[in-house]
């Protein structure tokens, strides 16, 4: 099998590829991505000297660059990904969301080839009590959900009209390796580091179901090989937190592996302005995904949170060329004026 990976060079897409590369030596891998800034070939130098993996810079909305790749199936990563960021400016999420999602679907169809969708259960929008099952209505309230959203109806209308092989995942909350230090935990643990506050939204009382990325990557794999065409699954963990518990227990582990105070560390968090439409909570029940294709989270949330603290604390250099160039820009936009420090 040769799999088109869109969005390869991202946080879930690399350790996807990787996972693909390890797991079947008879597959090979076309990474298509456009490298935004959220996209870093650094994530995979360990996967460069493979000759199962190749790289092709390119957008999902380029229809012409698209119909130049090999491959036979379509795992689709590829996205705008942050919801601040949609909550400044919308349009690169419609562009690549949802008309990068078409063009990719356009392709599918001209191929006849299996095409995975990797989607996220903020389509469901926010719930108080219970979970969202797979076939609950879409109820997105970021520009982000709401282009997500739009995608997963495209891939039912291109499965439905033009009878292509689609799937589509929506997984809860993931961290890890690689994550781009604008979502939550890798920002709390560089904050935290380099003695910066640690913005928590509103009460910190809003509510997240935590996925460790290769648990991720190991569901859409099950998702690619034993899902049912036209399916939909939900994937995550039933490991629900609070911001503020999460942001406390991290701060701990970071004050303990560095030999700082605990409390000097913990007195960064600093309450900021809400996010505006913050969703409060997201949960989802993963029974359909583990009934038909038997998989189940591996990675203890304990575990998977110091292990993930101790690669960002071991890879400096990783996180230093990120956060030098237009990050800080992005950082002054979305807190100078919240953070009163
Ligand atoms: P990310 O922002 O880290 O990576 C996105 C990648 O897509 C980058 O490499 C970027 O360069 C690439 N890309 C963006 N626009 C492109 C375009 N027009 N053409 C080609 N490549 C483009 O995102 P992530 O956190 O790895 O998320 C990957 C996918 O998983 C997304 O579809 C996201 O909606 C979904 N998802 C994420 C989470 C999460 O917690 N991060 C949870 C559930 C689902
Ligand atoms: P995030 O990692 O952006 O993921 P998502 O919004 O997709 O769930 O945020 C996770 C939670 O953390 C969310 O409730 C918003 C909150 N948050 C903060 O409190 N402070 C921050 O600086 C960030 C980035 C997020």
């Amino acid at each position: 099998m040769k799999i088109l990976i869109t969005g390869g060079a991202g946080f879930i897409g690399s350790n996807f590829v990787r996972h693909i590369l390890a797991s079947y030596p008879d597959y090979d891998v076309v990474n298509f991505d456009k490298l935004t800034y959220a996209g870093n070939l650094e994530n995979l130098s360990d996967c460069e000297s493979s000759d199962r993996y190749s790289f092709v810079k390119g957008d999902i909305c380029d229809p012409e660059a698209l119909k130049k790749l090999e491959f036979d199936s379509i795992v689709h990563f590829a996205a705008e990904s942050h919801v601040d960021r949609s909550i400044l400016d919308s349009q690169p999420f419609l562009q690549t969301n949802v008309m990068g999602t078409v063009m990719l679907l356009e392709e599918a169809k001209r191929r006849d080839c299996t095409f995975l969708h990797v989607s996220t259960d903020e389509v469901y929008g926010s719930i108080g009590e219970g979970y969202f099952y797979e076939d609950s209505p879409l109820m997105p309230n970021s520009p982000y959900a709401a282009s997500k959203a739009s995608s997963d109806l495209l891939v039912r209308s291109y499965i439905k009209t033009h009878k292509i092989k689609g799937l589509i995942t929506r997984c809860s909350n993931n961290y890890g390796p690689f994550q781009f230090p604008e979502k939550l935990i890798p920002l709390v643990i560089l904050n935290a580091v380099n003695k910066r506050p640690i913005p928590v939204y509103g009460d910190g009382m809003n509510v997240r179901d935590w996925i460790y990325v290769v648990d991720h990557c190991r569901a859409v794999d099950a998702v690619l090989h034993r899902g049912e065409s036209g399916e939909v699954y939900n994937v995550g963990c039933k490991n629900e937190m609070t911001n503020i518990r999460l942001v406390e227990l991290i701060l701990g582990k970071v004050a303990e592996k560095l030999g700082r105070d605990e409390k000097e560390v913990l007195s960064l968090i600093e309450y900021v302005d809400d996010r505006k439409g913050h969703d409060r909570r997201y949960a989802i029940d993963p029974k359909k995904m583990e009934d038909s294709t038997g998989w189940k989270p591996e990675t203890d949330f304990a575990d998977g949170i110091a292990s993930t603290i101790e690669w960002y604390l071991s890879n400096q250099k990783w996180w230093e060329r990120i956060t030098s160039g237009d990050y800080m820009n992005y950082y002054k936009a979305q807190y100078g004026d919240r953070l009163k420090r």
